[in-house]
């Protein structure tokens, strides 16, 4: 094995796509030292990391971002090269009836890191790099047509991304102000193995297999942007490596997709894969009750990624959708695991 000479922090890294950021880095850097840190809430789960988690150069701290004392010591401990902050409360739908802790982890969380790493990097920035990870809501919502451009102006609609705006905003402003090196990135929905059923495609997976409504908000006009979570790997690899200092990049699949379609489609798909009659998954669609605030659409344009850095998706969406079907009926366990407990009440008061 290479000698370590580099000490990485990844945040959230036993999310969904912390997850798959961790194994990117593990697997393609054996000179690196990835530290894990993760407060493993309902979201965090350790099983996602089961296949690399006795590496020698990996280590999980079960932590709080929240806890500033906590980060503050790590960072003194570690004296991490690099941070990519993934640890966030991710889910619109939460933050619309708990806003409250989506500002203590996203923004708070989000200043606890940036003063630990401007206090233990003290100005000596050379191959240090904050790396914020973000999402393409903070700009807000489309019309039918038009693209988030990376000079698209904010102007966040749900506390979720009222709360990534906020924290994006403070991670550029500790940029600028003590020249914190940073880079941020604004990507679209992801999809793919390890998704929380919370989210549309899990949630609706895990539905079709135990015949159960797929609640659609509203008339299901509403458009999404997705992109494989892989893809999203390659992305935060690539700018976290190659991307300029100070700069924001936005990532998406050039893939939008409205609801319902996209809906019937995994319909159509699921039913051939568990040996269904075709249209008996669409059965189970039922129309409810609006989300408020509810963006109409979202869409990236994710050309300055690829000029610069040469990124670009590499999985087309029928493809990753089959990947990610069959991802989830191969981990049932995985998926009665964590639609055990805390699951079905937060599902009751959700879909009641
Ligand atoms: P997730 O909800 O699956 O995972 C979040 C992780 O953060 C979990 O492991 C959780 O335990 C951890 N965490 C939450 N609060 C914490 C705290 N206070 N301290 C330490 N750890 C904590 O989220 P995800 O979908 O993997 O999203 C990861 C990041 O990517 C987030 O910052 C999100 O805003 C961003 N993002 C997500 C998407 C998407 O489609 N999922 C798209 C663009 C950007
Ligand atoms: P979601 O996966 O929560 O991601 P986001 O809100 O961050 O885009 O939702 C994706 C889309 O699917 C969004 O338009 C809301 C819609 N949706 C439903 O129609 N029904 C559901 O049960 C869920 C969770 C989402």
């Amino acid at each position: 094995m290479n000698k370590i000479n580099r000490k990485i922090l990844i945040t959230g890294g036993a999310g969904f796509i912390g997850s798959h950021v961790v194994r990117r880095l593990l697997t393609s850097y054996s000179n690196y030292h990835i530290f894990n840190l993760d407060a493993l809430t309902y979201a965090g789960n350790l099983e996602n990391l089961k296949d690399i988690e006795t590496l020698a150069n990996y280590t999980f701290i079960k932590g709080d971002i929240t806890d500033e004392a906590f980060i503050s010591s790590i960072f003194k401990t570690y004296n991490f090269d690099g941070v990519i902050h993934l640890a966030a409360e991710s889910h619109v739908d939460r933050s619309i009836t708990d806003p409250l802790a989506f500002v203590k982890t996203n923004v708070i969380g989000t200043m606890n890191l940036l003063n630990a790493a401007k206090e233990v990097w003290n100005e000596n920035f050379n191959n240090k790099r904050f790396y914020h990870v973000s999402t393409d809501e903070v700009y807000g919502s489309l019309g039918e047509t038009g693209l988030f451009t990376e000079d698209t102006s904010y102007d966040p609609n749900s506390p979720y991304s009222a709360s990534k705006a906020s924290s994006d905003h403070f991670v550029r402003s500790y940029g600028e102000t003590y020249g914190l090196p940073y880079v941020i990135t604004n990507c679209s929905n992801n999809y793919g193995p390890n998704h929380f059923p919370e989210k549309l495609i899990p949630l609706f997976i895990n539905n079709i297999i135990n015949k159960q409504s797929l609640p659609v908000y509203g008339d299901g006009n509403y458009t999404r942007d997705w992109l494989f979570v892989e893809d999203h790997a390659v992305a935060i690899d690539l700018v976290f490596h190659k991307g300029k200092n100070q700069e924001t990049y936005n990532i998406g699949g050039f893939n939008e997709w409205k609801n319902i379609d996209l809906v019937k489609l995994l319909c159509k798909l699921m039913d051939q894969k568990l040996n269904r009659k075709q249209g008996e998954s669409e059965q189970l669609i039922t129309y409810v009750k609006d989300r408020p605030g509810h963006d109409l659409r979202y869409a990236i344009d994710a050309n300055k990624i690829n000029k610069e850095l040469g990124w670009k998706p590499s999985v087309n969406f029928e493809e990753g959708l089959d990947k990610t079907i069959d991802w989830f009926l191969e981990n049932q366990k995985w998926l009665d695991n964590v639609t055990s407990g805390e699951y079905k009440e937060y599902y009751s008061k959700m879909y009641k």
